[in-house]
């Protein structure tokens, strides 16, 4: 967990409580995925049922001396796999507008920009909400 969290606190704007990280571990396992090599954590994913059918990443981040080697692309296919199981229809998240390497990744995986809410993070910046339809 403290590898996670410190992978957090480098790479991911919002400052959040560590306690956080154990409560969405304990709420949803199949939601909370790490990438390894060589036994060191470097990138992991989280994600949340927020309906019955539907999923939301939380967090996706892959340390920055690790990046473009598939390791976010392995993240997301393994959250496909654990929740293929669950009936889960959609998976959606928020994305800060001027965020255009995760937008891009996720456009990649065949997200799709549904809404932009404005004044969506602590620091006022809005986000867009992505979507992608998996059954
Ligand atoms: C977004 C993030 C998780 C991507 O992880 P990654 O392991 O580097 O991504 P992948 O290697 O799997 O990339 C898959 C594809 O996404 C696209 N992509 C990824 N990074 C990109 C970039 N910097 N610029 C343009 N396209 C990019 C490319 O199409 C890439 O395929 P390619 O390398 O064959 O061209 C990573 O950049 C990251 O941790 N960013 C900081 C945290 C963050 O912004 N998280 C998302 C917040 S919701």
């Amino acid at each position: 967990m403290f590898s996670v969290i410190k992978i957090a606190s480098n790479t991911l704007p919002e400052r959040y409580n560590p306690s956080i990280f154990n409560y969405f571990y304990e709420t949803y396992p199949q939601g909370f995925i790490i990438a390894e090599i060589a036994h060191k954590i470097v990138g992991f994913l989280i994600a949340v049922k927020v309906k019955p059918n539907i999923a939301k990443i939380l967090m996706l981040a892959v340390s920055k001396q690790h990046r473009r080697k598939k390791i976010g692309t392995m993240l997301l296919n393994e959250l496909y796999k654990k929740i293929l199981k669950e009936n889960i229809t959609a998976i959606e998240l928020e994305v800060r507008t001027d965020n255009t390497t995760a937008i891009k990744f996720y456009e990649k995986h065949g997200f799709k920009i549904k809404n932009k809410i404005l004044h969506f993070y602590q620091n006022g910046e809005p986000a867009y909400v992505m979507r992608k339809d998996i059954l």
